[in-house]
C-alpha cells in the first residue's frame, strides 16, 4: 500500500456567506471551533491520520499562499492552480503531481471548510475508504440525511461490499443532483440515499484512469503537462493545460459516470457550512438561542439570531427573532435566517453592479495604462541606452553611492541598492546630504524633470564634498548644473510622469554603471518576469489579479509592509503609487521596526479604523527572523480579526522579486484609480505645491 495524502481543496466563492467572504475567503472564517479558522480545523482533524509532511493544499496561487500561511505549510506542499476551473482540473493536477511522487499513493480529498463533529469517527471512515480505494473504488463519504435537504446532492447506496473500521462500505448506484423538496423527502424516507459530502478517496492511478475515460480534454492536457514536471516551462504549460481542460466538477465529470464507485454511510455530524443558517446551527448558543462570534451582543426579547462582526462591533438586538446579522468593514447583512440560502441573490445583486472595466478604461485620459503595459519594454530600451553611455573612468573607485532624488525619481536609489547588492547605496530625500560624504562617494542626482528643488539643493551640496558625480534627468536645471560644472549628465526621454519613468531612470543608470565595472544581479530574470506580468495584468486580460487586488483595496486604507533591505522600498512604492495614481491615502511601514511600535496600535485598530487592510510584501531573501516575525504578526492580526493580505515576489534574485512586487503594485494602483473614478495621471497637488514654492525666490546652494 502506498502513502496516504490529505489534499485540502480550496476554491469556491462562498457567495451565500456574503458579506464575510468579501473580506476573507471562506476557509479563513473563524468558525472552526476554539477560535480556529475553518481550514485550520480541517487540517487539525486529518493530521493524526497522515502527518504534517503529507498534507497538501490545492488552490489558486494567491489563495494557496494565504491559506498555506495559515497552516504553516511549506511551499512544496502547495499545489498552485493558474486560475480556478472547478474541481475536476484541480483533482487531475493533484493526482498528476503527487502520483509522480508516489504512484501507488492514495488521496483523501477534503474540502477546506466543512464542519465535522465526531472527528474520531471521521478518521475511521477515511481509513475504511482507503481500504475500498485499494480495491480500485472511487469512494465518497455519504452523510446519512437528518432532514430532506434540497441544498445537497445525494448518492444512492446499493449493496454492501465489506465492513471496515466499524463502517459498511456500499457500492454506490448513482449520484443525483440537488433535488426538489418532494424528491428529497422521498430520498430520506428510502433510507439508502446519502448526502454527497464532497469528501472523496481514491488512488492517484485510479482517478487518472477515470479522468482519461470520462474527461478527454483534461486527460490530454494532463498527458502533455507531465513532460513539464519540475521544469521552468511548468507554469506556462500548466496555464495552457488549464485552458484546454473541461471546466467541471469531479462529481459531475467523473463520479456520475464512473462504474466502480463506493460510498460509506456516515453520521459523524457534518455540514458544508454553506450559509448563515448552517453556521448558526454549528455554533454554541445562549439561553435564547442566539449565537455570536467576535462580537459583544446585548439582547432584549431577541432569540434565535446569529451575529457575527469582523469589525468586532457591539451589537444590540431588540425584539428581533431568527435573524442573521453579519457585519464587515465593507458591508452589512441583515436577513431572516430561514432565507439564508438566498443570500447569494444579494451577493449577486451587488456583483452585478461590478465595474464595467471597458467603461472605466475611458477614465485613463492620459494613457497611463499604455505606459504601464510598456514598462518592461521601457526597461529594456533604457538598459540598451545606458550601455551606450560612456562614463569617465575617474568616476570609478568609490566606496558608496549616494543617490539624491525625490518622489518617483528617488525610488531609483532604493532599487539601485537592490540591483547592486555588493555596493552600499544610500538614498537621500532631503535638501542636504549627510556630512560623511567625501571623495570616496559617487553622488548621483536623479530628477525626472530635472527641476526638483530638494534634489538640486542636495546635489549641489554634495558637489561641495565630492566631484565623483553624475546627473540623470530628462532635462531641466539638473542638466544645466551638470553641463556648467563639467559633471556627466545622462539624458532620458521626455513626456512621462516621473513615477512612470522608473524604467528609464533605473535601467539607464544600471546600463551606464556597467561601464564602471558594476554588474547588476537579476536583471534578466527580472525583465522576463515583467514581460510575462505585462501580459497577465494588462487590460487585455480583464479581469486579472491586479484588478482583483484593486477591488479588495477599494474603499480601504492600505498599510503596506516590507522588510528592511528587501521589500521595504517596494512597500514604499506601493504606498506612493496608490497615493499618486489612485488619489487615496495609503501608508507603509518597515519590518522589523514596526514590531516595536505599530503593532501596539492594533489594539484599537479594528474599532477605530476598520477600513485598514494590511499587506505583507514578502521575498525569499527576507531575513529569516523577519520571516518568523511576519508569521507571528499574522497570528496576532488573525486573533484580532484584522484583515491582511500577503503577496510574494516572483523569481529568485532580490531584484527580480522586488520588481515583480513593484510592477504588481503599480498595476493595482492604476486599476484602483479607475475604480475610484479618477484619471491616474494628473498629480495636481504636487504641481500646485511646486508652483507656490517657486513663487518664493530661493536659490539652491551652489
Ligand atoms: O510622481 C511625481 O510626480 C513626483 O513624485 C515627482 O517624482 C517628485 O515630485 C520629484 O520630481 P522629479 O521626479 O521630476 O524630480
Amino acid at each position: 500500500m502506498g502513502k496516504i495524502y490529505a489534499v485540502i481543496l480550496a476554491g469556491g466563492k462562498g457567495e451565500r456567506l456574503w458579506p464575510a467572504t468579501l473580506a476573507l475567503p471562506k476557509p479563513l472564517l473563524p468558525f472552526g471551533g476554539n477560535g480556529r479558522t475553518l481550514i485550520k480545523a480541517t487540517y487539525d482533524r486529518v493530521l493524526p491520520l497522515v502527518g504534517k509532511g503529507n498534507v497538501y493544499l490545492v488552490a489558486t496561487r494567491e489563495l494557496a499562499e494565504l491559506l498555506g500561511a495559515e497552516l504553516g505549510l511549506p511551499r512544496e506542499q502547495l499545489i498552485l492552480e493558474p486560475f480556478g476551473k472547478n474541481t475536476a482540473p484541480a483533482v487531475g493536477l493533484t493526482a498528476l503531481v503527487l502520483g509522480e511522487l508516489e504512484p501507488a499513493g492514495t488521496m483523501l480529498m477534503l474540502p477546506a471548510d466543512h464542519r465535522i463533529d465526531d472527528e474520531e469517527a471521521f478518521r475511521r471512515a477515511l481509513l475504511a475508504a482507503v481500504k475500498a480505494a485499494e480495491e480500485g473504488y472511487l469512494v465518497t463519504l455519504g452523510v446519512r440525511p437528518t432532514y430532506p435537504a434540497t441544498g445537497y446532492g445525494y448518492i444512492e447506496g446499493a449493496e454492501p461490499l465489506f465492513e471496515a473500521e466499524g463502517f459498511v462500505v456500499h457500492r454506490a448506484a448513482r449520484f443525483v443532483e440537488k433535488p426538489d423538496r418532494h424528491t428529497a423527502e422521498a430520498y430520506v424516507s428510502r433510507g439508502n440515499f446519502f448526502w454527497n459530502s464532497g469528501i472523496f478517496v481514491w488512488k492517484f492511478s485510479q482517478i487518472l484512469e477515470e479522468i482519461h475515460r470520462h474527461l478527454p480534454g483534461l486527460a490530454a492536457a494532463l498527458a502533455e503537462l507531465k513532460s513539464h514536471l519540475g521544469k521552468p516551462t511548468w507554469e506556462a504549460a500548466l496555464r495552457e493545460a488549464y485552458s484546454r481542460a473541461e471546466e467541471t466538477s469531479i462529481d459531475y465529470g467523473v463520479m456520475e459516470k464512473a462504474e466502480k464507485i463506493a460510498t460509506i454511510p456516515v453520521s459523524f455530524g457534518w455540514s458544508d457550512l454553506g450559509d448563515w443558517h448552517a453556521i448558526w446551527e454549528a455554533l454554541r448558543k445562549d439561553r435564547e438561542n442566539n449565537a455570536s462570534v467576535d462580537v459583544e451582543v446585548f439582547g432584549k426579547d431577541a432569540a434565535g439570531n446569529l451575529v457575527f462582526s469582523l469589525a468586532r462591533k457591539r451589537v444590540g438586538l431588540l425584539g428581533v427573532k431568527d435573524l442573521a446579522v453579519v457585519d464587515t468593514p465593507a458591508a452589512l447583512l441583515v436577513a431572516k435566517r430561514e432565507l439564508a440560502q438566498r443570500v447569494r441573490e444579494i451577493a449577486r445583486g451587488f456583483a452585478e453592479r461590478e465595474p464595467d472595466w471597458t467603461e472605466l478604461y475611458k477614465l485613463d485620459r492620459n494613457g497611463m495604462l499604455e505606459v504601464m503595459e510598456n514598462f518592461p519594454q521601457q526597461c529594456r530600451e533604457a538598459l540598451a541606452r545606458g550601455r551606450e553611455v560612456i562614463l569617465p573612468r575617474e568616476l570609478s573607485g568609490f566606496e558608496r553611492i549616494v543617490v539624491v532624488g525625490m518622489g518617483g525619481s528617488g525610488i531609483t536609489g532604493d532599487f539601485l541598492g537592490l540591483a547592486l547588492p555588493g555596493v552600499e547605496v544610500i538614498t537621500v530625500r532631503s535638501y542636504v546630504v549627510p556630512r560623511f560624504i567625501g571623495e570616496e562617494t559617487l553622488l548621483v542626482g536623479v530628477s525626472y524633470s530635472g527641476n526638483t528643488e530638494e534634489t538640486l539643493s542636495a546635489f549641489l551640496d554634495g558637489l561641495r564634498h565630492t566631484r565623483k558625480a553624475l546627473g540623470i534627468s530628462s532635462g531641466g536645471k539638473l542638466a544645466e548644473i551638470c553641463q556648467k560644472q563639467g559633471i556627466p549628465w545622462i539624458e532620458i526621454p521626455k513626456g512621462f510622469q516621473p513615477r512612470a519613468a522608473l524604467g528609464h531612470l533605473l535601467f539607464t543608470l544600471l546600463g551606464a554603471l556597467e561601464g564602471l565595472g558594476l554588474q547588476a544581479e537579476g536583471m534578466d530574470e527580472g525583465l522576463s518576469i515583467l514581460s510575462r506580468m505585462a501580459e497577465e495584468l494588462s487590460p487585455r486580460s480583464t479581469p486579472n489579479r491586479a484588478q482583483g487586488l484593486a477591488r479588495a483595496l477599494q474603499g480601504k486604507i492600505p498599510v503596506i509592509y516590507g522588510a528592511a533591505g528587501t521589500a521595504s522600498p517596494v512597500a514604499f512604492r506601493w504606498r506612493t503609487q496608490i497615493n499618486e495614481n489612485a488619489k487615496q491615502p495609503a501608508f507603509s511601514a518597515e519590518l522589523p521596526e514596526l514590531c516595536h511600535n505599530e503593532i501596539v496600535g492594533y489594539e484599537l485598530a479594528g474599532e477605530l479604523f476598520p477600513q485598514i487592510v494590511r499587506l505583507f510584501l514578502r521575498t525569499s531573501c527576507d531575513h529569516p527572523r523577519v520571516a518568523l516575525r511576519v508569521e507571528v504578526l499574522k497570528d496576532v492580526l488573525r486573533r484580532r480579526r484584522l484583515p491582511f493580505l500577503e503577496l510574494h515576489g516572483e523569481g529568485k534574485t532580490p531584484l527580480a522579486q522586488a520588481l515583480s512586487l513593484l510592477y504588481l503594485g503599480d498595476w493595482v494602483s492604476v486599476y484602483l484609480a479607475l475604480l475610484n473614478g479618477v484619471d491616474p495621471t494628473p498629480v495636481e497637488p504636487i504641481l500646485e505645491l511646486k508652483e507656490r514654492l517657486a513663487q518664493e525666490k530661493w536659490e539652491p546652494m551652489g
